[in-house]
């Protein structure tokens, strides 16, 4: 079945994303579009000039500001605004990205009406909040990257705890794609089905849950600008999931309406990625304290969703 997916934004992370979708063939055609002249296109042909390396398929093309080009997209991943200079945090993008964001949004729907968009845009739970507030699509067919890059960075960092391969590691993170509102689950985490807290001590683990909550702040720290490898796989990996109809299990930030104890919040929590988007949201066991720091990262997203109400802006 042909697929079309549109990534909106040709920065790091969105051709990042386009090069996984298609060295794995996940979309037979791949959409990037930016506003800025050349850059979608020169990324597009860069890409394609490996196919013949990666032994690739699909078509990758690059346009500049042009939507109809990007008609009938079955997921579109959306990465466009500003991304984090060293020592900002996410919050602070929401007075550019938020106009940026809600404007892509309206652009994509006009053309790809039945669409599922991924938000990667930061700061992704308000960012994400806005589109599906303001996109008038059902709940189910907007969701943001976090929980997934926030697990694969989980993941590795349990790796090099345990010295094991991250294959082995099954590993989670709920909550705000936020330094400090991510909620690593310790308590749920496995290597080879064996939990986690039967390797490593206590003080060992909230060492990993600490790294892994600035993993993008480190790297931030490090470029000079935000990350990109590792965002961009873990986009693809939800669009892997839907367009193959997966009904893989990843953390992506999604509008609650009563589960997880939160109403009119959009926050990460599991759910299942299938054709229609997200299917369904799945109640994992949290310990006690694990509910305690979901309920103020649930409180902190709210404070940033706010800032949209207080201007208008949903
Ligand atoms: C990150 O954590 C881009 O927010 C993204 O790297």
């Amino acid at each position: 079945m042909a697929v079309k997916v549109t990534i909106v934004g040709s920065g790091n992370v969105g051709a990042t994303c386009a090069n996984v979708l298609a060295t794995r063939e996940i979309a037979s055609e791949i959409i990037l579009l930016d506003i800025k002249e050349g850059i979608s296109e020169g990324k597009a042909m860069d890409i394609m000039q490996t196919a013949a390396l990666a032994e690739f398929g699909c078509c990758v093309k690059g346009v500049t500001n042009d939507y109809a080009a990007t008609a009938n997209s079955n997921v579109v991943v959306i990465t466009s605004g500003i991304p984090r200079k060293p020592g900002m945090t996410r919050e602070e993008l929401i007075g550019v990205n938020a106009g940026i964001v809600k404007n892509v949004v309206e652009n994509i729907l006009k053309h790809s009406p039945d669409a599922i968009l991924i938000i990667v845009s930061n700061p992704m739970d308000a960012m994400c909040h806005l589109a599906v507030k303001t996109s008038g699509l059902p709940r189910n067919k907007v969701m943001g990257l976090g929980g997934a890059l926030d697990s694969s960075r989980f993941k590795y960092y349990l790796s090099r705890a345990l010295g094991a391969n991250s294959k082995d590691i099954e590993a989670t993170v709920i909550g705000g794609h936020g330094d400090t509102t991510m909620v690593p689950l310790t308590s749920l985490a496995t290597c080879r089905g064996v939990a986690v807290t039967n390797f490593l001590t206590k003080e060992k683990l909230d060492e990993v849950v600490a790294e892994t909550k600035v993993g993008g702040a480190t790297l931030t720290k490090l470029l000079g600008t935000s990350a990109w490898y590792a965002p961009g796989a873990a986009a693809a990996s939800m669009v892997e999931s839907i367009v193959r109809n997966q009904k893989r299990i990843i953390p992506c930030a999604v509008l609650l309406e009563g589960e997880y104890g939160e109403n009119d919040l959009t926050i990460g929590v599991p759910v299942v990625l299938g054709e229609s988007g997200w299917e369904k949201i799945v109640d994992f066991p949290l310990n006690d304290d694990e509910k305690i720091a979901f309920k103020a990262s649930a409180e902190a997203t709210r404070n940033v969703n706010q800032i949209m109400i207080d201007s208008k802006m949903i």
